[in-house]
């Protein structure tokens, strides 16, 4: 499974559970729901911004690169006030928001920038293991960088001898 059909898959898995968390009572139930969802599609965001959206603006445009950031933001914003109505009579509401500008998106990503990838980045998406990408963008429990993270800042700030930096080392480097 290539990293397109890995992403897809995680459209579909948010699909379920959006239809799951409608059906839900408030309660328990609903808030491990709700940070299924949450963690899921901030993962999935994070993931497309950094290692997909720049494939998207080398290859298809810059302007589709930045839509798809933008709706990214509206995801969240609506994720938001999803998180704000857990207990409210609004929630379903809420859900519907959240759910129609996911679907918007996901069409977009699914029909037409995907495929585009597909034909004219094959090679890069060839290179790219979706558990290895999760792992970069995934920080530890306190919030802390990964050891990706301050390698990808000593990189961003050209640190000399990074490659054979420890993560602690890294981290005293970019700190500087
Ligand atoms: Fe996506
Ligand atoms: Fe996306």
């Amino acid at each position: 499974m290539d990293v397109l059909d890995h992403l897809i898959e995680e459209h579909r898995k948010v699909e379920r559970l959006l239809a799951q968390i409608k059906e839900s009572d408030p309660g328990s139930e609903r808030d491990r729901l709700f940070g299924e969802i949450e963690a899921s599609l901030s993962t999935h965001m994070a993931v497309e911004e950094r290692f997909l959206y720049p494939l998207i603006a080398e290859h298809i445009g810059e302007d589709d690169a930045e839509d798809a950031t933008d709706e990214h933001t509206l995801a969240r914003e609506a994720l938001a006030s999803v998180k704000e109505r857990l207990e409210e009579g609004a929630f379903e509401a809420a859900v519907d928001i959240l759910e129609k500008g996911i679907a918007h998106h996901v069409e977009e990503e699914e029909d037409e920038l995907f495929p585009e990838l597909r034909e004219k980045a094959a090679g890069q998406l060839a290179e790219m293991d979706p558990e290895d990408l999760e792992s970069k963008v995934e920080t530890g429990p306190d919030g802390d960088l990964t050891k990706a993270d301050l390698y990808e800042k000593a990189k961003e700030a050209d640190v000399e001898g990074r490659s054979t930096m420890t993560k602690d080392e890294l981290a005293e480097a970019v700190d500087d």
